[in-house]
C-alpha cells in the first residue's frame, strides 16, 4: 500500500525557475506541479523553459526532454506515446488529457501541468490508482457465460458487434472519472464514469449472459446514481468516448427491468 504524506491543507509554493537555453529560437514555458513525496514537504510549481525548435510536438515530448536534459527527478508515467496505454493522463492547461496526444502548440502561453485532480499524489505527476483499479475490478470486466461453450467460438452478428463501438476503445486513463464532481466528493463509493462505461461494455455484449446479476450489483444509490449528468466526463475524454451516455444506458436497463 502506498504511504501518502502530502501535508493537510497544503499550498502550492513558487518553485525553481529553469531559464531557456542560450540562443533558444522558440522558448516556451512549462509550469509543472512538483511534490517529492517527503513527509511535511509542501508542493511547488517549477518552471522550465524549453526551446520548441529542439523538441517534439507533444506535451509528453517536452516532459521527456525536461527529464532527460534539465531535471531527472521529474516523475510521471508514460509508456506507449500513442494514446493507447492511458498512463500519461494528467491535467494540462486546465483539462484532463493525455500528454502524448496533446499538442504543445494548442496551448496559449505557459503550459500548466498538474496531476489528475482529486487523486492522492504519490510524487509529482504520479497519482495513486489503487481505488480506481479496485472499482474497475468490482464490475467484473470479463465475459460471463453459463451456457456450454460452442465448439468454435461465440459468434456475433455485425450489428451485435457494432454495439460495442464507443465502449471497447476505453483505455482506462481515468481522465473522465477525475473530472467528475460526483467522483471527487464520493470517489470511495461512486464507481465513476470510467468503471461505469466498462460495466456497460459488458452489459452491451451479446455474448455475455450475466446481465441480471450485473444490473443488480450496479443498482445502488452510490455506485451508479451519483451521476447527475454534468457531462464533464464526456467533454474531457481524450478518446472521444461518451461515458455519460453509457451511464444513462445502464439506468435505462434498470428501469426496463421493472416494466
Ligand atoms: S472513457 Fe475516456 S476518459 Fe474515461 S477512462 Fe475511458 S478513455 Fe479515459
Ligand atoms: S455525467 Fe455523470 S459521470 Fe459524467 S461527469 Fe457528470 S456526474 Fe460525472
Ligand atoms: S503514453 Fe500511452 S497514452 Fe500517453
Amino acid at each position: 500500500m502506498v504511504q501518502l504524506a502530502l501535508p493537510k491543507n497544503s499550498r502550492i509554493q513558487p518553485g525553481k525557475r529553469h531559464p531557456a537555453p542560450a540562443g533558444a529560437a522558440r522558448p516556451k514555458e512549462f509550469a509543472i506541479y512538483r511534490w517529492s513525496g517527503e513527509p511535511g514537504e509542501q508542493p511547488r510549481l517549477d518552471t522550465f523553459t524549453v526551446d520548441l525548435a529542439d523538441c517534439g510536438p507533444m506535451v509528453l515530448d517536452a516532459l521527456i526532454k525536461i527529464k532527460s536534459e534539465i531535471d531527472s527527478t521529474l516523475t510521471f508515467r508514460r509508456s506507449c506515446r500513442e494514446g493507447i496505454c492511458g498512463s500519461c493522463a494528467m491535467n494540462i492547461d486546465g483539462q484532463n488529457t493525455l500528454a502524448c496526444t496533446k499538442a504543445i502548440e494548442d496551448v496559449e502561453g505557459p503550459v500548466k501541468i498538474y496531476p489528475l485532480p482529486h487523486m492522492q499524489v504519490v510524487k509529482d505527476l504520479v497519482v495513486d490508482f489503487a481505488t480506481f483499479w479496485a472499482q474497475y475490478e468490482s464490475i467484473q470486466p470479463w465475459l460471463k457465460s453459463y451456457t456450454p461453450a460452442p465448439q468454435k467460438e461465440r459468434r456475433q452478428s455485425p450489428a451485435e458487434r457494432e454495439r460495442l463501438d464507443g465502449l471497447y476503445e476505453c483505455i482506462l486513463c481515468a481522465c473522465c472519472s477525475t473530472s467528475c464532481p460526483s467522483y471527487w466528493w464520493n470517489g470511495d463509493r461512486y464507481l465513476g464514469p470510467a468503471a461505469l462505461l466498462q460495466a456497460y461494455r459488458w452489459l452491451a455484449d451479446s455474448r455475455d449472459e450475466a446481465t441480471a446479476e450485473r444490473l443488480e450489483e450496479l443498482e445502488d444509490p452510490f455506485k451508479l446514481y451519483r451521476c447527475h449528468t454534468i457531462m464533464n466526463c464526456t467533454n474531457t475524454c481524450p478518446k472521444g468516448l461518451n461515458p455519460a451516455k453509457a451511464i444513462a444506458e445502464i439506468k435505462k436497463l434498470i428501469v426496463e427491468k421493472y416494466l
